[in-house]
Parts: C-alpha cells; sequence; structure tokens
C-alpha cells in the first residue's frame, strides 16, 4: 500500500558520516528512482564545516557513485540531486540554529514539514532537540515537526529515561522516532506476517508443541575500527539490548488486533514487559559471556584470512585488558500461559565461523520414534544473508525398510525478480509517512534496558578473565551451561547435517 507523503523537508545531522555516505544518501536516491518522494521533497544535510552547494552536491555525487558501480538513471540523478541543500552550522556558533532557522523560512525552497534525521553522537542527540526547540523548529502549530534518534537510546535503563526526559520537555511522543535498523529489514517484517497470515501456525506457536526458540547473530566481523566505542558497549548492548529482543518480541507476541502502529506496539511492549527478569543470583546458568581470540575465518571473498583477537585489537589502541564480552548468549523466559516453560536462546557473537542472523524454533518430540536420536522437527526463519523459511520433517526413505530422514521444505522470501530494500530506506520513508510501527515506544527500550542491566552490571562487577573463543569458530563448548537440557544444542545455518555439535 503506497501512502501519501506531504510535501517535507528532511534535515539530515551528520550529513557527512558513513552512515549518510553508505546508507541513508544512496537510500534516498533509491527512494526517489522508485517514485516513492513526493515532488516537493528536499534533503538539508546540516554538517559542521562551511561547504558551498555546488561543492556538497559534487560530493553527493560520489556517495551515489560509490554505492551504484554499475551507474544510475541519469533523469533520477538531476531530479535527486536538486533536491539536495547544505547548511553549515558548527558547534562553536553560538547563533548556528537561528540560521539554520534563517534558511529554513525560505518557504519556497524547504517545505515545512520538517523530519529531523540525527545521525549524531549519542550525547548530542538532546543538546540538538533543545537547540531546535529553542528556536521554533519544532513547532507543529502549522506543520509537522518529526525528529529520528539513531540509536543507542541511552546505555542504561536511567540514560535512557534522563534522554526521554530531556527530549519530552520539547516533544511529543508521537514526535519521537527510535529507529532500530532491524526492524526495517524485509525478514523480520515478515516474522509477524508469516505468524498471522497463515492458518497452520498458529495453532502450534505455544509451548505445547514448540521444545525452544533460538535466536541468533552471528558474524564474521570483528569489531574492526570501533574499538573504543565496541569496549565501552559490547555484545549484550550493542546486539542483543534492541535489535535481537525486538526480533523476540515479533516472534514471541499475541496477534495485534490490527496493523496500526498503536496495536502492534502494544503487543511486542506487553511481550517485552513480560519476559521474567534475570535472576542475577544465578546468572551463570542463564547468560555466558566470551571474547574472541586470535583464529582463522572466512573472509568475504571466501578465502580464509588470519586474524588477531579482540584484546589484541585493544592493545594496539592502548587498552590494555578489557572484559568487554565479543560473544553473548542469554536464556529467557516467557511468563505468560503461550509460553510457560519454553526457554528463549538468544545470542550474538562476533567472529564466528559464519554470518547468519536467524530464529530456530525446535518441536517437541514426535508421537513416533523410530530412532532415539530422531531429528526433531524445526521451523527456521531465516534473516540473513538469506531471506528464507524453512521447515524440517521426517519422511520415509523410500524402499524396503521402515526408516526415516530429515526433509528440508526451503521457501526463500525473495524472488528472482524482487527488490532488495536497505532497512533505512523504508524506514526513512515510514518517517516522511508518519509511521511509527516499526520505530520503538520508549515503553520498549526501557523493558529492554531493565532487562539488560542486571546483566552488564553484573558482568561488569566480575573482574575474573573472560572465556576466549578461537575466531572463526563455532560457539564455546562451555555456552552450553545455560541449556536447559541435555539433548538442546547450538543450530547453526540453514543448511542440514554439520548444524549439531
Ligand atoms: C549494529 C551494531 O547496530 O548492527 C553492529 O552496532 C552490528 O555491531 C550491526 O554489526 C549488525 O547489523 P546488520 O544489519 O549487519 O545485521
Amino acid at each position: 500500500m503506497t501512502k501519501q507523503i506531504d510535501p517535507c523537508t528532511l534535515v539530515l545531522f551528520g550529513a557527512s558520516g558513513n552512515l549518510s555516505r553508505i546508507k541513508l544518501m544512496p537510500g534516498l536516491f533509491r527512494l526517489d528512482a522508485a517514485g516513492r518522494l513526493p515532488d516537493h521533497m528536499v534533503i538539508l544535510s546540516v554538517g559542521r564545516g562551511e561547504v558551498s552547494l555546488d561543492a556538497w552536491r559534487a560530493d553527493v555525487k560520489s556517495m551515489l557513485d560509490a554505492k551504484f558501480k554499475n551507474g544510475y538513471d541519469q533523469a533520477v540523478f538531476e531530479r535527486f540531486i536538486a533536491r539536495n541543500h547544505y547548511h553549515a552550522n558548527p558547534p562553536t556558533d553560538p547563533d548556528a540554529f537561528n540560521k539554520m532557522k534563517a534558511k529554513l523560512s525560505d518557504e519556497k525552497t524547504f517545505p515545512q514539514n520538517l523530519a529531523y534525521f540525527l545521525s549524531v553522537r549519542p550525547t548530542d542527540f538532546a543538546p540538538v532537540v533543545e537547540q531546535l526547540s529553542a528556536v521554533g523548529l519544532l513547532d507543529e502549530s502549522k506543520y509537522w515537526r518529526r525528529v529520528l534518534i539513531e540509536k543507542p537510546f541511552g546505555t542504561d535503563l536511567p540514560s535512557a529515561q534522563d534522554l526521554q526526559a530531556r527530549l519530552t520537555k520539547h516533544l511529543k511522543e508521537s514526535q519521537i522516532y527510535r529507529i532500530d535498523h532491524y526492524l526495517g529489514k524485509s525478514a523480520v517484517q515478515n516474522i509477524m506476517l508469516t505468524r498471522f497470515t497463515n492458518a497452520i501456525l498458529e495453532p502450534l506457536w505455544n509451548n505445547a508443541h514448540i521444545d525452544h526458540v533460538q535466536i541468533t547473530n552471528n558474524e564474521t566481523l570483528g569489531v574492526g575500527d570501533r574499538t573504543t566505542f565496541y569496549d565501552a558497549t559490547g555484545a549484550l548492548r550493542d546486539m542483543f539490548q534492541s535489535h535481537l529482543l525486538q526480533t523476540l518480541a515479533l516472534v514471541a507476541m499475541e496477534q495485534p488486533k490490527d496493523l496500526t502502529p498503536e496495536s502492534i506496539r502494544t503487543e511486542k511492549i506487553k511481550l517485552l514487559e513480560s519476559i521474567r527478569p534475570i535472576d542475577v543470583s544465578n546468572l551463570n546458568k542463564q547468560a555466558f559471556r566470551a571474547q574472541y581470540a586470535a583464529g582463522r575465518v572466512c573472509a568475504s571473498d571466501g578465502h580464509g584470512e588470519n586474524v588477531a583477537g579482540y584484546l589484541e585489537e585493544l592493545k594496539r589502541d592502548g587498552v590494555e585488558s578489557s572484559n568487554t564480552e565479543t560473544y553473548a548468549a542469554v536464556k529467557l523466559f516467557i511468563d505468560n500461559p503461550r509460553w510457560k516453560g519454553v526457554p528463549f536462546y538468544v545470542r550474538t557473537a562476533k567472529r564466528m565461523h559464519e554470518g547468519n542472523t536467524a530464529i530456530a524454533i525446535r518441536f517437541k518430540k514426535a508421537p513416533m520414534l523410530l530412532k532415539d536420536d530422531q531429528h526433531h522437527n524445526w521451523l527456521i526463519i531465516n534473516i540473513q544473508p538469506r531471506e528464507c523459511i524453512k521447515m524440517e520433517f521426517e519422511s520415509k526413505i523410500p524402499g524396503l525398510d521402515i526408516a526415516t530422514r530429515t526433509l528440508s521444505v526451503d521457501g526463500p522470501q525473495r524472488q528472482k525478480d524482487d527488490e532488495t530494500i536497505d532497512s533505512y530506506e523504508t524506514l526513512m520513508l515510514n518517517l516522511m509517512e508518519g509511521d511509527p510501527s516499526q520505530y520503538l515506544h520508549i515503553n520498549e527500550v526501557e523493558a529492554q534496558w531493565r532487562l539488560v542491566d542486571p546483566i552488564v552490571k553484573a558482568w561488569a562487577q566480575d573482574k575474573g578473565p573472560v572465556h576466549q573463543y578461537r575466531a572463526g569458530n563455532r560457539d564455546p563448548e562451555e555456552s552450553k551451561v545455560i541449556f536447559e537440557s541435555e539433548d538442546q544444542f547450538w543450530r547453526y545455518s540453514i543448511e542440514l547435517g554439520g548444524d549439531q555439535h
């Protein structure tokens, strides 16, 4: 369903940063090419330095050239580049926001509905909003004004609440768009649709039939040049706190009464709030952390590559020691009738043997067991790199004997000519449409921090050496301590065979 977008100006703070270069500008260009931007839609890029309009447009062109190596439509380019404007907002200029207001007051050039995309340091979220408000640029009496806040929204519950308090002095909840780019992924959006637009799943989607659920994000990449950020953050806060808990919410929530943003968010909030708080006195049975050591991973060109360990990477940057986890696995229970007793194992790791994000659901034992180690039924919803849904079940091996083997029915979500859309494209469109359903409500953010904070705190207090795993390997054996039963094991990529320890 194509929604109507009002004429608007997208004000992009941090426009020369990496996110903007790699995702946002190319994403806006693709939205333009797809005919999804209204005629009167303008992009005002805001940066620290003085740059002439021509130089900025040349820079935007270089971003597109870098992204679309096979070229792009010249007519779309002309239209897109004409939408682009630049404004210098040096942090040292006390009058900077007044100047921005003066610039935006040119109504012929800049539509007055304003969407601010804050791709800036988290410590700048509140100050930017305060300054926009001080010059009247958040006033909604005649036009809408929306603010997109990049992640992370706080670094724990108190800081998230503090940020929220500062923002809501100037903004209504309906004006705040807290982004989690996982919610813009087509395969993540497909979770809810698969669950509720099919009749066969709902009757099975509960503790009577499901043995356990695994939600996994494994990456082959290391922390790269983000050592300072990562060391202060860790896997739990970087991936688990929002991306993976949001994924879990979509897997486990009740059916929303309709597809309005309110209904979807209401069910996600209920679900997140019904996750049982972690019992820190028994943390070792519920959460496991580790750090990658030197090893060998599969590089993007398919070749093996020797890589340094996390602590060595930190040392290069002058950090002598660290207990920050690059691997985190957590067992969660949901205290509601549907999920009572079903463990949800949620894990994320850098420098694993494969990059894969998936939801793997194992069903209970079959009513007829022909052998002790008969494969359970699994339903795998693979998010990336392949978007597909796979069902595994037992089927007779043709022949004289009564024996079964596992059959895997693989449904690719993506067909040959389907578009590939980056999550930021979808989410920027939703921002301009005024559809917050794929953005986080503050109650979701708070519930997520409430769950994560005690683990972060307990791990910070535990000064013992952190378990090491070799880069390029599978989960450390020791991580299995969180499993509820001995026949549970980590599920890997979607291929059958080689998927078990
Ligand atoms: C980011 C994290 O939010 O998500 C990164 O900061 C992580 O550490 C990334 O690599 C994963 O996103 P995606 O879309 O590549 O799965």
